[in-house]
Parts: structure tokens; sequence; C-alpha cells
């Protein structure tokens, strides 16, 4: 019988995470001592396997995620910060197939026509995306293209620019790793979180496209999976990259949602108003905006 797979990585100085095909992971901290020589001391090189790859890309979230303010990690949505959020969301669809496409040129440049052809696929399932943000904010009766002009949510900037210079890079593997932390957040969005947005939104506006299709009822789900399966079948060295991405992903991810969801309903409001120059359609601009309510929700 074949040995179940165990993979590791490195994700900090002194944390690896460990996560066997069964589906246990678990996280070892070294003593930093000479002593220290384990077997999870020198990186993996062995073969994946897509339940030990799974253990490794999402204990790399949990742990980048561990310093998101608790108390911040599921607010009740609010309509000035769903707003924020679909600006976010533009943000960070819209040079996506570029970036990858660009990220494929380099894999094939480099003779690995596979992960070329994965970043392509990739690329054409996330075309148009960008316009599905787009076409919320027009629903809800916001001019969509001079929000974006003017506007990118603070928190969601550097995620942008992570993902920007990943596809850049000499050999980019790593925009895997972002990618698979901005598309595993999004799929745990469940149908409630939908219908709390929908419940926000005025009487018969569909505002919710790019979150349906950014949640557990849309292609997310399916993009995740594929992503796995796909990361199981890499060498070591490009797993150990793309998990030690998804960690750095996750933690400016956190960062930002700490960012954004610090501010008060009212700041998002002025925010919003500035970037437009005008205030928001009255429907949404005369909801109550003195409380102290805080909420956008940085959609991935
Ligand atoms: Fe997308
Ligand atoms: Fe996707």
């Amino acid at each position: 019988m074949a040995r179940s797979v165990t993979e590791w990585v490195n994700v900090t100085g002194d944390i690896s995470i460990i996560a066997r095909e069964s589906g246990e992971v678990w996280f070892h901290t070294s003593s930093g001592t000479k002593e220290d020589v384990g077997p999870f001391a020198t990186p993996m090189t062995g073969a994946g396997s897509a339940g030990s790859t799974v253990g490794l890309l999402d204990g790399a979230l949990n742990l980048g995620f561990a310093g998101i303010e608790k108390r911040l990690a599921r607010p009740d949505p609010t309509l000035a910060g769903y707003i924020v959020a679909l600006a976010g969301a533009y943000h960070t669809s819209v040079d996506t197939p570029r970036n990858l496409r660009r990220a494929a040129s380099r894999f094939n440049a480099l003779g690995r026509p596979e992960v070329a052809a994965y970043l392509e696929e990739r690329a054409r399932e996330e075309t148009g995306h960008d316009r599905l943000a787009l076409k919320d904010l027009h629903a809800l009766g916001v001019p969509g293209e001079r929000l974006v002009a003017n506007f990118i949510p603070e928190g969601i900037k550097p995620l942008c620019e992570r993902f920007d210079a990943l596809c850049a890079e000499h050999y980019p593997i790593g925009c895997i790793g972002y990618s698979y932390c901005l598309e595993r957040i999004a799929a745990l969005k469940q149908k409630t979180d939908i219908e709390k947005v929908q419940a926000l939104c005025p009487d018969g506006v569909d505002a919710t496209r790019f979150l349906r299709s950014h949640s557990c009822l849309g292609s997310e789900v399916a993009h995740v999976e594929e992503t796995i399966e796909f990361v199981a079948s890499l060498p070591a060295t490009d797993r150990i990259r793309v998990v030690q991405e998804t960690y750095e992903s996750a933690l400016i991810m956190a960062e930002g949602y700490n960012h954004e969801l610090l501010k008060s309903e009212t700041e998002m409001l002025e925010e919003l108003q500035q970037a437009l120059g005008e205030a928001l359609p009255y429907r949404l601009g005369s909801y109550p905006s003195h409380g102290e309510k805080r909420g956008a929700r940085p959609a991935a």
C-alpha cells in the first residue's frame, strides 16, 4: 500500500505548517536551537496530494487571519459598507485577466506550459467580473465608473499592488497563492450573507451579482477545488512558494479588513460622496448615518 502523503512548509521565521493526506493539520514552532533538527527542518521535496495540499493552504490562511479583530470578522452589512466593498471588488477584479495572462506567458517562456494553461483558463474564467461589480453599483443608482475611477478603498489597495507585483515576477508562481486566498475567502460567504445584503437594497433592486458569483453559491467553489488539485500536482518547490504566498496575502487581506471595518458608516459615506463629487442617491443616502455602526466588508 502506498504511504500516506505528508507535506510541510515553513511560512514565517519559526512556524511551519504540517499537513497529512488524511486531513490532519498542525503548526510546528521551532525552538531555534541547533538541536531542532526534526524531519520538518528542511524543505519538503516529495509529491503532493489534494488532502495534504488543502491542509497547507487553509492552514496558511488561518495563520494569516489570526491577527484579524474577531469582533469585526463578521459585521452586519451596511449599504455604505457594501458600496465600498463593491468598489473594492471592482479593483481586485479589473486587472486579474491581464495579470494572469502576463504570468502565463512567462511560464510559457520558462517551458512550463501546464502552469501557463492553468493560468490562461483562470484568466478566461475571471473575465468580466469587474463588470458584475459595476452593474451592482449601477443597480443601486451609483455611477460605478465614476466611483471606481476616483476611489479605491485603502484596505484593498495593498492587495491589488501585491497581485500586480506577483504576476510581474520572473517566476510568478506566487500569484496562485494570492488567488487561492481571495477565492477561498469568497467561497466562505453563505446564502445568508447574500440575503442580508439583499435586505438592505431598495425593493426590486438586484445588486448582488458579484457577491453571488463570489460566494458558496457561485463559481468560486469550483475555482477553489480546481486550484487545490492543480497546486497538489506541482513540484514541491512550487507548492512551498504558493503556500507561503497564501499566508502573505492573507496577512495583507486581514490588515485591510481591520482597516476598513474600523470605519464608521459616516466616514464611509463621506469617502463615497467625496469620490463621486455628489451625494449618494436619495434613497441610499437617506438612511440614518449618524450612528457609529461599522461594517464595510471588503469583498474578495
Ligand atoms: Fe472573480
Ligand atoms: Fe474566481
